[in-house]
C-alpha cells in the first residue's frame, strides 16, 4: 500500500485561481497546511483570493497561461520564493463567452482561443512544472470535465479540449510511473460557478436542451466546495481519476456503451434537432449582429 501523500508544507500551484473550483481548491489546499502560489489573468483577483491568508504561506501572481514564457517564470518565481515545487493543478478554462454555438454558427477565432486555453493552456502549465514536480516526486493534476466522455454538442471546442486533457493526464502517468512522481484527471460534473451558468438558466435554448438530454439527477449541479474536498482526498492518495460527484463514476466506466446510446438518441430525436437548430440560429445572428456593427465602426473610421 501506498503512505499517504501529506499536503502540510508542500508547495501548491493552481492556474485559474481566482474562478470557483480554483478559489474553494485553494482554501481546501490551504487549511491542510500547504503554501499555495495561485495565479490567474489579473493580479487583483489573486490578490483579493489571499487576502487573509498567510503571507509567508502565499503567492500570487498574475499569468495567462497561454504564454509559455509567463507560465514558466511563475515556477521560477515559486522555487525563488519556496524553495520548491511540489504540486501543479492546471484548472484554467474558458468556453463561449457569451452565446453557445455549434461548429457552423461559431466564431472560428473563438473556437480557436478556446482550445487555446484549455488544452494548450494546460499543456504549458505541465510542460513547465514537470522538472520540479519530477525533482520533488510531486504531483500534476490536470483539470478534465465529464465532457470528457459525454456528447460536447454546442460546446464543441470546450469538450474537446477536455477529452485531450485527459489523454493528456493519462499519458502523463504512465510516462511518470515508475519516478515517484504522479499525474492525475480531475472530472468535475457540473459545478455551480460563473462558467456554468450558460446551462443552468443563463441561456433558455441551451437550458432547455440540457433539460432534455439529461435526466434531473445527473445535471444537479454541486457546490464548488465539493470539487475542492475530492481533490484534496485524491491529492492524497495520488488517485488517478477524480469523478465528482461520484454519480459520474459509473457513467465514465460505461462510456462506450453509453455513447453509442446518447448518440443514437441525439440523431434520432426531433426535439433535439429542434433546440440545436435554435442555438444555430440565435448564435448565427449574434455573429452577424457584432459583424455589422464591425463594418460599421471600420466605415465610420475610414470617413
Ligand atoms: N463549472 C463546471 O460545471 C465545471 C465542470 C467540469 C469541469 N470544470 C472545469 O473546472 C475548472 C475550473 O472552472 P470553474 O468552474 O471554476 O470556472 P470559472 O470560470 O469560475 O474559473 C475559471 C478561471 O480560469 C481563469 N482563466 C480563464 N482564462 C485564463 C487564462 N488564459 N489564463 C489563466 N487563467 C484563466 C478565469 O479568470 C477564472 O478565474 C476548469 O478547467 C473547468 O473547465 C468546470
Amino acid at each position: 500500500m501506498r503512505t499517504k501523500y501529506a499536503l502540510t508544507d508542500k508547495v501548491v500551484w493552481i492556474t485559474g485561481a481566482a474562478g470557483g473550483i480554483g478559489a474553494a481548491s485553494a482554501k481546501a489546499i490551504y487549511d491542510a497546511g500547504a503554501c499555495l502560489v495561485l495565479t490567474d489573468l489579473t493580479q487583483t483577483s489573486v490578490d483579493a483570493l489571499v487576502a487573509g491568508m498567510d503571507c509567508k504561506r502565499v503567492l500570487a501572481q498574475s499569468l495567462d497561461v497561454t504564454d509559455a514564457y509567463q507560465t514558466k517564470s511563475v515556477v521560477n518565481c515559486a522555487v525563488a520564493r519556496f524553495g520548491r515545487l511540489d504540486i501543479a493543478i492546471a484548472n484554467a478554462a474558458i468556453s463561449w463567452s457569451g452565446e453557445p454555438a455549434t461548429l457552423i454558427s461559431c466564431d472560428e477565432a473563438e473556437f480557436e482561443r478556446i482550445v487555446e486555453v484549455d488544452f494548450l493552456g494546460v499543456w504549458r502549465t505541465v510542460k513547465a512544472a514537470l522538472p520540479e514536480v519530477l525533482r520533488n516526486r510531486g504531483q500534476i493534476v490536470v483539470t478534465s470535465s465529464i465532457y470528457a466522455f459525454i456528447n460536447g454538442m454546442v460546446n464543441a471546442p470546450y469538450a474537446a479540449s477536455k477529452a485531450a486533457v485527459e489523454s493528456l493526464g493519462r499519458s502523463l502517468r504512465s510516462e511518470l510511473a515508475g519516478t515517484g512522481a504522479s499525474a492525475s484527471v480531475l472530472y468535475p460534473g457540473w459545478t455551480s460557478t460563473p462558467m456554468a451558468k450558460v446551462a443552468f438558466g443563463g441561456h433558455p435554448v441551451a437550458t432547455e436542451l440540457l433539460n432534455t438530454i439529461m435526466p434531473a439527477p445527473a445535471r444537479r449541479p454541486i457546490p464548488p466546495e465539493d470539487v475542492a474536498r475530492a481533490l484534496v482526498e485524491g491529492l492524497a492518495c495520488r488517485a488517478p481519476r477524480i469523478i465528482v460527484p461520484p454519480r459520474w463514476r459509473p457513467v465514465s466506466l460505461l462510456r462506450g456503451v453509453l455513447m453509442l446510446v446518447t448518440d443514437e438518441y441525439i440523431d434520432r430525436s426531433a426535439a433535439m434537432h429542434r433546440l440545436v437548430r435554435r442555438i444555430d440560429i440565435l448564435s448565427r445572428s449574434v455573429h452577424a449582429r457584432a459583424g455589422n456593427e464591425m463594418e460599421k465602426s471600420v466605415e465610420q473610421s475610414t470617413k
